[in-house]
């Protein structure tokens, strides 16, 4: 029988989320029902909220979370109730021609729950990336599930989400190495975790752009070796300079629009590396000189989730948090209440924290 929880809906294009009660059915082939615990507060979110993502409302939110399996349906054998998980959007399928050409992270047919969560009118909600973790339980596709060592939920759950991208932004797609050069651009959730990776990787310079001092400030204490505000200063000029003339190995644009995807373009060495892991909107446009496209070349890569393979990355990266190697407990700027989110929003708008968390 369906149970009856709290969860977050935004209910149409820029209305406040306001909590609604929603039924999860039980698990059926395949599926697994989570008792969330933990569930972080990601600019998607707000992106889907703002109608900037599809126009298939209601939406229930929420998406970086962590929580204990609580049933299993028929079938499923890669987690079982009581296993402390992190929830992901990206269960590979196997199947795929990605999968098959050993490249899973690429997967093009990600599972998500064949049922639906509904509003007690009937009403079938759309979950936040498939997942929908802003609520007391949620269904998800078995393969959604990835378990880890028990942690603090508020620090798990964030692997679900923005701490893998921008983490695997760093060391999957942009594959940094010992002795790199990184710039990012924009450090909030996101950028924080790529100047984490490229610490992880090795990276000798990491050039954290922001234009917020407290940003700023959080990314010297996460491994920046130099930062710049992009309101005082020209963003490529001061990543031209601080690496010797040339321009950054590898930089990673963690905000989604095309001047800051421009000042990435023109902030790489020649034959660098540019990854975009922020999330543009539908009607941005970018215009570059083609020439300049061949001309300088290397690459330029967009990543999704990081690139990351959940089943791969959350176990070693739960791993070197709990070794003290990985300082995740700084992204948790604060844990809050179902009914905060909307405030949430209102201060990840203001800048005022890298990660609020709800807390169920
Ligand atoms: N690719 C993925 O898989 C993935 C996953 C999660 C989030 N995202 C996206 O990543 C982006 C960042 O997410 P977040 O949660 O870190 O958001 P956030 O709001 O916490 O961070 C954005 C940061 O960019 C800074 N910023 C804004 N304009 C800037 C500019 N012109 N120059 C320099 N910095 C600027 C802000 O001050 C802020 O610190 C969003 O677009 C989000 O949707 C992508
Ligand atoms: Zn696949
Ligand atoms: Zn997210």
């Amino acid at each position: 029988m369906a149970q009856q929880v709290r969860g977050v809906i935004a209910p149409g294009k820029g209305q406040p989320v306001r909590i609604e009660t929603i039924l999860v059915p039980d698990p059926g082939p395949g599926e697994a029902v989570v008792r969330v615990q933990a569930c972080g507060v990601c600019h998607t979110d707000l992106h889907y909220r703002e109608g900037g993502i599809n126009d298939e409302f209601p939406f229930l939110l929420g998406h970086e979370a962590a929580g204990v399996v609580e049933t299993v349906g028929d079938g499923v054998t890669e987690v079982a109730p009581g296993d402390f998980v992190i929830l992901n959007w990206r269960a590979v399928c196997g199947q795929c021609r990605a999968c098959l050409r050993g490249r899973p992270w690429y997967c093009f047919d990600t599972h998500n729950a064949a049922q639906k969560m509904t509003l007690e009118d009937g009403t079938e909600l759309s979950p936040a990336l498939g997942i929908g973790a802003f609520a007391d339980k949620t269904l998800v596709a078995a393969g959604q599930c990835t378990k880890v060592d028990a942690v603090r939920p508020e620090v798990a759950g964030l692997l679900g989400c923005g701490v893998m991208a921008g983490i695997g932004a760093a060391i999957n797609t942009g594959g940094v190495g010992r002795g790199d050069s990184v710039a990012v651009i924009g450090c909030g959730g996101v950028g924080a975790a790529s100047v984490l990776g490229a610490r992880l990787a090795g990276a000798a310079t990491i050039i954290a752009v922001d234009l917020d001092e407290r940003k700023l400030t959080t990314a010297s204490a996460l491994g920046a070796t130099h930062t710049v505000n992009g309101g005082d200063r020209d963003v490529v000029e001061a990543v031209r300079e601080l690496t010797g003339g040339f321009g950054a190995d590898v930089v990673i644009e963690a905000v989604g629009r095309p001047e800051t995807y421009e000042q990435a373009f023109y902030a790489r060495d020649l034959a660098g590396t540019v990854v975009l892991v922020g999330v543009p909107t539908p009607e941005m446009k970018l215009e570059l000189p083609l020439l300049d496209v061949f001309g300088r070349g290397g690459s330029l890569k967009s990543s999704w989730y990081g690139d990351c393979l959940p089943s791969r990355d959350f176990p070693m990266l739960i791993d070197l948090y709990s070794q003290g190697r990985l300082d995740l407990d700084a992204f948790v700027s604060e844990t809050i209440e179902l009914d905060g989110v909307e405030a949430a929003f209102e201060k990840m708008h203001h800048g005022d924290v890298l990660r609020s968390v709800v807390m169920l």
